[in-house]
Parts: structure tokens; sequence; C-alpha cells
């Protein structure tokens, strides 16, 4: 019976057009339905902030650079992934990603928790030359990024164009987008760096590439790097005044 019909379905084109239309309808809902309740299916965590500018120019350059083609972002919640990386990830974590940076593909380790893990100098020495510190490392090199100078011009933009998509920046974050930039690889300098603490919470503050004279896109990426995962406080999470 259900042989006959399918050789119905497959004889008459009409039949099969409604059919088909009806099942790629089924799949289009069950994708788009959820995007409608995102708001409600995403519990805020406290601790999770838009990206300081610095962080956000190294992102984009980690989605230039392809890196999620062999870094994922997403701890799952399974036990040898907790206890290699640490707590799985949260729907919170992301939500700010303009484009997502999940990945799928694990050529590397995962990146989700990897902020905090070794220091600035570790991620410049091993951007430039992942061999040198992993001798048995497949990584491509960046070392141009030591030399490439940031584009900060139109980190403004950036900014503004992440809060078209719902992304909290305020007026103040996108007037002082420029100068956080500045501050932020240059803690030397004379710079309001209260401000982009009090506007960023645990950026990570330094001149990551080691030469205070230039502001390059090693500096960007480092920043970025050094606040995967470290924006929630994952030793109280379990507590519910972490709740907001
Ligand atoms: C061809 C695949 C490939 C690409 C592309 C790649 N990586 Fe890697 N990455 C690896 C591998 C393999 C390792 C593990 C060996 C090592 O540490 O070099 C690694 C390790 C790392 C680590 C250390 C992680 C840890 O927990 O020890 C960081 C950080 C990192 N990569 C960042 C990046 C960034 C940023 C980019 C893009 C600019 C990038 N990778 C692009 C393959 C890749």
């Amino acid at each position: 019976m259900a042989k006959f019909s399918h050789a119905v379905l497959e004889k008459n084109v009409i039949l099969l057009l409604i059919g088909t239309l009806i099942t790629v309808s089924i799949g289009g809902l069950v994708e788009i339905v959820p995007l409608y309740t995102i708001k409600s299916t995403i519990e805020p965590v406290k601790g999770v902030r838009p990206y300081s500018p610095l962080e956000l120019m190294g992102r984009n350059i980690y989605i230039r650079e392809g890196c999620y083609s062999c870094h994922s972002q997403m701890v799952r919640p399974f036990r040898d992934e907790n206890e290699r990386y640490g707590h799985y990830s949260l729907a919170a974590e992301s939500m700010y990603d303009h484009p997502f940076q999940w990945g799928s593909k694990r050529t590397g380790p995962d990146l989700a928790r990897v902020g905090g893990k070794y220091s600035n100098a570790w991620h410049v020495q091993h951007l430039a030359d992942p061999r040198s510190v992993e001798p048995g490392s497949v990584m491509p090199a960046y070392p141009w990024m030591l030399t490439r100078e940031l584009k900060v011009k139109d980190i403004a933009d950036h900014l503004r164009a992440n809060r078209t998509v719902g992304v909290p920046y305020t007026d103040e974050m996108i007037a002082k987008a420029a100068a956080d930039v500045a501050a932020q690889a240059d803690p030397e300098g004379d710079h309001d760096l209260d401000g982009l603490r009090k506007r960023y919470p645990k950026a990570a503050i330094a001149d990551f590439d080691g030469d205070p004279k230039r502001l390059t896109e090693m500096d960007a990426l480092v920043a970025y790097l050094q606040i995967l995962g470290r924006m929630v406080d994952f030793k109280k999470y379990k507590t519910k005044d972490l709740q907001q």
C-alpha cells in the first residue's frame, strides 16, 4: 500500500509539488518559529556584556581569517568536554555574537574558554609562529598581524551596526569607541581606564603585542581571545544570585 501511494506521488507533478511544499514548510517552521521565542529562551546571565571595541575588532579579524574553520567555540554538555574545557557553553554567552562562532570543526581545540589560559605573550608568539611553542602544530602562522596596523577609523560604525541587530551599546560606548580601543591596548598612556573598566568589566587591558608604539591587529585579536569564556563567573554560576 505504501509503495502504491508513493508511486502515485511520483507520477503526478501537481501532487508531488504539493507534497514537497508541505514537507519544506514543516522544515522551515521548525527553523523559523524558535527565532520568535529567542527573548524568552535565552536566560540572561550576569556578567555577559557586549564586546569592548578592541575585542570586537579582534573578533572581526578572527572571522576574517576563518579561525572558526579549525576552532569551535561551544563546549557541549558532556563530561569529557567539561573536564577538558570547563563549564558547558550557555546560550547567553553568545547572545551578542553576530554572527556566532560556535562551529563544529575541531582541527584545533575549542576556544570558548581560552581566555586567561595563556599569557598575552604566549598568544602573540603562538599566532606569529605556532610551531615555536607547539612543535607538532598544523595551525597556520599569522606573523603579519604584528605589523598590520589596526583600522580604528570605522569602529563607532561597527558598534552602531551591532546595536541595530540588538547589542545594547549605549550612546556613550559609541562616542568613546575609538578612545576605548586606544586605552585597552595602552595601559601606560593617558587614557580613561576607569571608564573603560566600567563600560567593559573584566576586559584584559594590556599592550598585547609588546610594542607600545603601535596598535596592531595582534593587539585586537589577543584582547578578543583573552575575554573568551571569562565574562561569566562559573564558580558561582550554580547559585541563584547570578541570574539577573
Ligand atoms: C588549520 C587549522 C587551524 C586554523 C585555521 C587555526 N588554528 Fe588555532 N590551532 C590549531 C591546532 C591544530 C591547534 C593545537 C596546536 C597548537 O596549539 O598550535 C591550535 C591551537 C590554538 C590555540 C591554543 C588553544 C589551547 O587551548 O591550547 C589558540 C588560542 C588558537 N589556536 C587560535 C587560533 C586563531 C585566533 C586562529 C585564526 C587567526 C586559528 N587558531 C586558526 C589549528 C588551527
